[in-house]
């Protein structure tokens, strides 16, 4: 009895099955029926309006779905877009009352006419596969077509860097149809947003300021081509460079500085001050040279770094002058052809001088027994009045340098972060 009753439900779920099979099945026959309808005597080679002899009008519009960071090495970009591409096809007219189709299939989709945009300044392009291919084409009843893809474009971008890292650019992407003439296809920007851009996009030390669409004529020997082109323009964000090359650059010139204030026999504090400033420059000027291609022209950051390395270099040279200085002998008659100016001899230039003096003894008494032999006593009380070498005047020399290298250091830095910042500005809005 039971074993009946479970036979009866068993056949029950089975014909639901079936029902349930059936309907979706000619559901997909429906959908499939009228694709394969559609396509009977459809010619994919013919462009759409190639009966009616006039141009197809492709519509574009981009999603900027990401844009990746100009890179200066290998003047390029990187934008992810959402490429969306409207047309007419009057074949594909849906005369089965349904509103849009959705063509998933690969194979069917590769029947039906589509536009070979391509993009001219393109280096690398991918369209994305996962899960799927990202393509979506539709046809709508009135044979409107939407096709739609992701792809990651990687386009050359012409880099202006002479103001280089206050520059601004301007990046181009232009799309055009590779085979077909204008009078086959004819692109044009979708009327109310071509570009498409979401509210939070952020681009890697760049502000994107502006963005102009534009349809163009190319003309080649090969025909005339319809093409748009989208013009971005950015400014480079100067907070990185600043904190990355300005900073460390200034720190390492003030550095160099400590040196005048050392003693000018001092010889292996001053040597090694000087040199490993310079070499820490020479450092950091590699590793900007690294990030940027080697144009010939000189760019904003070469200037710096450029005054950086005079400036270290000025205070090594300065070291060797006064440090020559405070070992040469005086010539007992050529004294007061220079003489160290009242501001540069100050109270605590003689308490120095002084204290310098006894260091020198040995030499003092080498010089005065060279002299012939005059008596101890009269050394001494000669001694204050005339120096035995250049000392003074090495003393007088780098007090001078305290004052006059960050005196020049800030008259640069007030001609340079004006220029180039007004350079920038300029740039950004003929951009
Ligand atoms: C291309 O356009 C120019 C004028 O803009 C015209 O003179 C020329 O004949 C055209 N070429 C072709 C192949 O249509």
């Amino acid at each position: 009895m039971w074993r009946e009753g479970c036979f009866e439900a068993g056949r029950v779920v089975c014909a639901a099955l079936i029902l349930v099979l059936c309907v979706s099945l000619a559901h997909g026959n429906a959908q499939s029926k009228i694709l394969s309808d559609l396509l009977q005597d459809y010619d994919v080679n013919e462009w759409p309006h190639s009966e009616f002899k006039r141009p197809t009008t492709v519509k574009v519009q981009m999603f900027i779905n990401s844009f990746g960071s100009l890179n200066a090495a290998n003047m390029d970009y990187t934008i992810d877009v959402f490429l969306r591409q409207r047309w007419n096809d009057p074949r594909l007219r849906l005369k089965s009352g349904q509103k849009r189709i959705t063509v998933s299939n690969p194979q069917t989709r590769a029947k039906i006419w589509k536009p070979d945009t391509f993009f001219n300044n393109v280096k690398e392009a991918e369209v994305h596969q996962v899960s799927m291919p990202n393509i979506l084409l539709r046809i709508g009843n009135t044979g409107d077509v939407l096709y739609s893809m992701r792809i990651t474009l990687r386009l050359s971008c012409n880099l202006q860097l002479e103001n280089f890292p206050f520059d601004a650019q301007q990046c181009n992407t232009l799309l055009a149809s590779y085979a077909n003439t204008d009078d086959v296809i004819k692109f044009r920007w979708e009327d109310s947003v071509p570009i498409d851009l979401p509210d939070n996009l952020e681009i890697a030390q760049f502000d994107l300021l502006d963005h102009s669409t534009h349809e163009i004529k190319q003309e080649f020997v090969t025909g005339n081509f319809s093409g748009l082109l989208v013009k971005f323009s950015l400014r480079r964000q100067n907070g990185y460079h600043v904190l990355q090359t300005y900073v460390p650059t200034i720190l390492i010139v003030s550095i160099s500085w400590v040196s005048f204030w050392l003693d000018p026999n001092a010889v292996p504090g001053r040597v090694s001050l000087g040199v490993t400033t310079l070499l820490t420059l020479t450092t950091l000027a590699s590793g900007i040279r690294a990030s940027l291609p080697p144009v010939s022209y000189v760019k904003a950051i070469d200037v710096w770094v450029g005054m950086c390395m005079i400036m270290v270099f000025g205070a090594l040279l300065e070291f060797t002058l006064v440090n020559w200085l405070a070992n040469r002998k005086v010539a007992p008659d050529c004294q007061s052809v220079f003489r160290i100016p009242k501001v540069l001899a100050s109270f605590d230039e003689e308490v120095g001088w002084q204290r310098d003096q006894e260091g020198e003894e040995e030499k003092e008494a080498e010089k005065h027994v060279e002299k012939g032999g005059q008596g101890a006593a009269s050394a001494e009380e000669e001694s204050p009045k005339t120096p035995a070498t250049y000392i003074g005047h090495a003393r007088a020399l780098d007090r001078l340098c305290r004052a006059a290298f960050p005196g020049a250091f800030l008259l640069f830095n007030i001609i340079y972060w004006p220029y180039y910042l007004t350079q920038q500005s300029i740039e950004a809005t003929i951009t």
